[in-house]
């Protein structure tokens, strides 16, 4: 089975739960391990490490900067590239421009990140501490079946 990573920096648990949600809907299909930030050795934890999968969240208006600098350290700490990464957040307020602007960038500009799945999941909570706005569970399911695919492949 190929190896899978969600990695969360999660402060309320929102993100947290959407990366246990994410690894419940693939682990039939592939082996996923979720890690916070912090307990991720990009060294010896991701041995064919085929997936990448981030659940951020927003914050003040941009990127968690802890988030940031983990995808950036990803070209100092990396020797083998990762085929497929995906972009998960959660958020109160409207979304997401200059977020989405600065994660997909940051992603873009890593070397060692081979392709960024197109989409990114976009998950409202109801409030800073959850739980998910109705309708978001509809969401999370359409895009584990679509990602199941990417992955897949
Ligand atoms: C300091 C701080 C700033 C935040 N700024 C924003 C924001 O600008 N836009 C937004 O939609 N949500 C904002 N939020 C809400 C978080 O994105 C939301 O609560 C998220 O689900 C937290 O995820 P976590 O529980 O995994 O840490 C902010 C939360 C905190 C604590």
């Amino acid at each position: 089975m190929k190896n899978i990573y969600i990695i969360h920096n999660s402060l309320y648990g929102n993100s947290r739960i959407l990366a246990e949600r994410l690894a419940r809907g693939l682990s039939e299909k592939f082996d996923v391990k979720i890690k916070r930030i912090g307990d991720f050795n990009l060294n010896n934890d991701t041995d064919n490490l085929y997936g990448l999968i981030l659940t951020t969240r927003i914050m003040q208006f941009g990127v968690d900067r802890e988030m940031k600098k983990f995808v950036e350290e990803i070209d100092t700490n990396r020797k083998e590239p990762i085929p497929k990464t995906i972009i998960c957040y959660t958020h109160r307020l409207k979304p997401k421009r200059l977020f989405k602007k600065g994660m997909v960038k940051t992603i873009r500009n890593a070397k060692h990140i081979e392709n960024v799945y197109p989409e990114v999941l976009e998950v409202k909570m109801k409030s800073m501490k959850g739980p998910a706005e109705e309708g978001q569970e509809q969401k999370i399911q359409d895009f584990i079946n679509n990602i199941k695919v990417y992955l897949e492949d």
